[in-house]
């Protein structure tokens, strides 16, 4: 399988899709007859450059090559997946699939954007229906993993793992519906919100901002991170999921809701709901206003990181994936990363605290690489550190591509005194000089190795001592 994608329609959704094939590695061919196509999506590249690479603890793929192609039978040349997102109208979602089924690789797989469409409505009247199914994002698409799959039975079972493979190897998290369902299950809720939400607009019950406000203060952060379910039980207390619905399940049946009614959009309701609009937020341009979400988004999908939960264990699970082999011949690269949005500070530069967080990381990895894993800590043994010298050379901002490569300068006993040197290319930003001691983790008080880990990193100091001492080590602060 070639790891080149296909994006038919570049606009919104098939910019953003094109931004995540490409940073995963994969070289993309578009196909779009707008003149403006190739602005709009290295706009919206250049914005998921930002923000995606980051989100990652480990070095990302190289980037792919982006291509632009005025015919379709060259935009499918060698494809694997051709992602089609041209506007929601459905002849004309069945005209691009004609032309695609005329010059594609039989066995590429055709994955529609579409928001409402059933698979079956697609594929109807195809030459190959069977390659046909529905992948429906979210914007944005270079950050958000959901992608709803949506099968029929013309669907080959192979074809369906394969669309989970590749979906998955580009860090999404393919929704396998058991049914294919008009407008699939998220925009089902969607919709349903939102119908509420026009209501309490047209009803002058609250403005557009307060709506919002209702959502990012309560419930929004609740679902970002558990969703309905997970967080109702939590609501049930110790009773849990049964005593929630027993208590407030009959609400359901009282007129809180509108339910299927929707409020007709006359132009007087729309010129209202534009206006509050423009007063919440008229000052920002579109794009400031998608660097603010991307920012938002990056900000709490590492914190979800950090607990391994919810969309964060899913970026664990794809730096898992993408973590090379490190070479443990010479002076060993520990952290290689792109600076993420959420390390930067008022200077516009990357905190001094996450200086220290790249060496903790570097030193964690360094640990894991000499038998210190997650389950020799289990037994009973770890290292803590107990001195640390960091010396901040040269500024590192947001997006930078940074490593980490560690020196042991000794390794005997109960003692492991490490060296990292932060690069950017052939910049050095920072040292950082650390002295860790093992200690039981029963008693709190320094021990002895396990004689694996004494042995393996015994080695590493040996083979390390052969090079001079680096400039800077054992500097006390303020000394040139
Ligand atoms: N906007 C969203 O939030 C969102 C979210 C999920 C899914 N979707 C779905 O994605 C699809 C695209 O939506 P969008 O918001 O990106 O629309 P858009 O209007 O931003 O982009 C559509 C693009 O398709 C191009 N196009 C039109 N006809 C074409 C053709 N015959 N061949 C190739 N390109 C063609 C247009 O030039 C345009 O660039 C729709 O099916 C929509 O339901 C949208």
């Amino acid at each position: 399988m070639t790891r080149i994608a296909t994006i038919i329609g570049g606009g919104v959704i098939g910019g953003g899709w094109a931004a995540r094939f490409l940073l995963m590695g994969w070289d993309v061919q578009v196909f779009d007859p707008d003149p403006e196509a190739e602005r709009k999506i290295s706009e919206v590249l250049s914005n998921a450059r930002r923000s995606l690479p980051g989100l990652s603890d480990v070095a990302m793929p190289a980037e792919g090559k982006l291509t632009f192609h005025a015919e379709i039978k060259d935009a499918v040349a060698g494809t694997s997946w051709i992602q089609e997102s041209v506007p929601e109208r459905l002849e004309i979602k069945h005209k691009v699939y004609a032309g695609l089924q005329e010059h594609a690789p039989a066995d590429a797989i055709i994955g529609s954007s579409t928001s409402g469409f059933k698979p079956s409505e697609l594929q109807e009247g195809m030459a190959n229906p069977g390659q046909i199914v529905v992948t429906h994002p979210f914007n944005p698409v270079y950050l958000l993993p959901l992608a709803e799959l949506v099968t029929t039975e013309a669907n080959p079972a192979e074809v369906v793992e394969r669309a989970k493979e590749i979906l998955t190897a580009i860090g999404m998290h393919p929704l396998h519906l058991k049914k294919e369902i008009d407008a699939h299950i998220a925009d089902r809720f969607l919709e349903a919100v939102w119908r509420e939400a026009l209501w309490l607009v047209k009803d002058g019950i609250a403005t557009t901002e307060e709506i919002d406000d209702a959502i990012r203060y309560g419930f929004g952060l609740r679902w970002g991170q558990m969703g309905l379910f997970e967080t109702y039980r939590i609501a049930g207390g110790e009773a849990g999921m049964k005593h929630f619905i027993a208590q407030f399940g009959p609400c359901l049946q009282w007129p809180w809701t509108k339910l299927m009614d929707v409020p007709e959009l006359t132009d007087e309701l729309i010129d209202m709901i534009a206006d509050q609009s423009d007063a919440q937020s008229g000052h920002h341009s579109i794009r400031e206003l998608e660097r603010i979400r991307d920012n938002n988004l990056v900000g709490m999908m590492r914190a979800l990181k950090a607990q391994d939960y919810g969309a964060g264990a899913l970026l664990n699970a794809q730096d898992k994936r993408m973590a090379q082999p490190i070479d443990m011949s010479g002076l060993i690269t520990t952290v290689s990363r792109v600076v993420p949005l959420d390390w930067t500070d008022y200077n516009g530069h990357m905190n001094e605290a996450r200086y220290l967080q790249a060496f903790g990381d570097a030193t964690d990895k360094f640990m894991e690489l000499i038998g210190c894993d997650a389950e020799y800590i289990s037994s009973g043994g770890s290292y803590f550190t107990a001195e640390t010298h960091i010396r901040h050379l040269d500024e590192a901002h947001a997006g930078a591509q940074i490593q980490v490569r560690t020196r042991c300068l000794l390794g005997e006993g109960k003692k492991m005194h490490l060296w990292h040197e932060m690069v950017e290319g052939d910049r050095l930003l920072a040292t950082g000089e650390h002295m860790l001691i093992h200690v039981s983790l029963e008693t709190r008080r320094a021990s002895k190795p396990a004689s694996h880990i004494a042995a393996t990193l015994g080695r590493i100091a040996e083979g390390h001592a052969t090079r001079p001492l680096p400039e800077g080590v054992g500097k006390a602060v303020g000394k040139k």
